[in-house]
């Protein structure tokens, strides 16, 4: 038994919360988590004791103790892993040494990823379909492949109604309740979109496929359990609905103008541009690469049917914060947006060019011409671009009509 002080949490009356609260971290994978995050893992206490998940390895400690809160760790029976990406992974090879388990559960391509990692072997594969016996309850396994990689998938324990979701319907954000009726729905709104946006906008399809699917799965969901963030035990549609709002990406009547600037010449151009955009009705946000990440521009590009983007040009190139944010948002494929490409330059003048290029490459819809000025703009080019702006947020405001 563990000697440190960490006790499971109950989430129904055979199923408890084991994982840790990462309160420290500030970087996932690229993502700043500015909240934080969790890692959730849950013990299930049937006649096979059994442990779905696992935590980032420094965090084994902790889920060990707070297993053996409730049950001797070499009791557990069977291991699932539905996801296994290093922060649900990471942990597990230590898990499974501690806890000696009969049986471990993943899936197909699971199974490939934990070998490939970790050199784990004689894992279990499971199926859409499949489900094992725990004695008083059943556990069906649900294929959701690239939610968020290959692998995943959810499981759901039909005695107490908990979907184990894995990535879905998380968040990344460290909180001392683990429900989410106990935490500020402002803060659950902002962390779940921008969730979505950076991890499984990319697969916003495939998310639509799984919603679409889950009422004829006939699961009776009464907690969704996923591995980041709270749990949802009360208005389930809530969290459903704005996956469903969010991979559906309708145009919105939001817009985003976002730019680097090193003489302040593009900021000024960018002030104009939202000035107009303001002025069409249209409520605007403004991100200085300098002062928002990457994953904080595409929260906004995921909110905002407008999407204008402005650097400099240095060495021939766009100021480079500016490739990095287009390189990224590119690879998440935002759709139904109206783009607008902008910029000031001293020498050669590429930088507008290519954001309008990384734009067309999104699909974006280029309504008016790239727009860019030598070293500083004039008056008249700041007119120019408030009239562009108020261009464009009329454009959008008929969109979304
Ligand atoms: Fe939380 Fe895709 O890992």
């Amino acid at each position: 038994m563990s000697n440190l002080c960490f006790d499971a949490v109950p989430v129904s009356p055979n199923v408890w919360w084991v994982g840790a609260r990462d309160w420290s971290v500030r970087n996932f994978h690229g993502y700043e988590t500015n909240r934080g995050s969790s890692y959730n893992a849950f013990l299930v206490i049937d006649e096979k004791v059994t442990v779905i998940d696992a935590v980032k390895a420094p965090f084994v400690p902790e889920m060990l103790a707070r297993i053996a809160s409730v049950i001797d760790p070499a009791k557990v029976d069977y291991v699932i892993s539905n996801h296994s990406e290093p922060d649900h992974s990471g942990g597990l090879p230590e898990i499974i040494a501690a806890t000696n388990p009969e049986k471990v559960f993943a899936s197909t391509a699971g199974t490939k990823t934990l070998a490939a990692y970790y050199g784990l072997e004689n894992i279990t594969t499971v199926k859409t379909g499949d489900s094992i016996s725990l004695g008083a309850g059943s556990i069906a396994f649900v294929d959701t492949k690239m939610l968020h990689w290959p692998d995943s998938m959810v499981s759901f324990y039909d005695r107490d109604k908990v979907l184990f979701s894995q990535d879905a319907f998380g968040m990344h954000l460290a909180a001392s309740p683990i429900w989410a009726d106990e935490c500020d729905t402002a803060v659950l709104d902002y962390e779940a979109r921008k969730y979505f946006a950076n991890i499984l906008n990319l697969q916003a399809d495939r998310v639509i496929g799984l919603l679409d699917s889950l009422p004829g799965l006939n699961l009776d969901i009464k907690i969704i359990a996923p591995d980041h963030g709270p749990l949802w035990r009360q208005d389930l549609e809530w969290i459903l609905n704005l996956y469903r709002d969010a991979a559906e990406q309708k145009y919105r009547k939001h817009a985003l103008v976002a730019f680097s600037t090193m003489w302040h010449s593009t900021e000024k151009l960018a002030f104009a541009l939202a000035e107009g955009i303001r002025a069409a009705g249209v409520e605007v946000q403004l991100c200085d690469l300098e002062a928002n990440d990457r994953s904080a521009v595409m929260t906004e590009v995921a909110r905002s049917g407008l999407i204008a983007f402005g650097a400099p040009t240095m060495n021939n190139q766009m100021f480079p914060k500016m490739a990095d944010v287009l390189n990224y948002i590119k690879g998440l494929r935002p759709k139904n947006k109206i783009g607008f490409a902008f910029g000031s330059y001293g020498w050669s003048g590429e930088g507008a060019k290519q954001i309008a290029a990384e734009l067309e490459a999104m699909g974006a819809e280029q309504l008016e011409p790239l727009f860019q000025v030598k070293y500083m703009p004039s008056a008249e080019d700041l007119c120019k671009m408030t009239e562009i702006g108020k261009k464009l947020g009329a454009a959008l405001i008929e969109r979304c009509q």
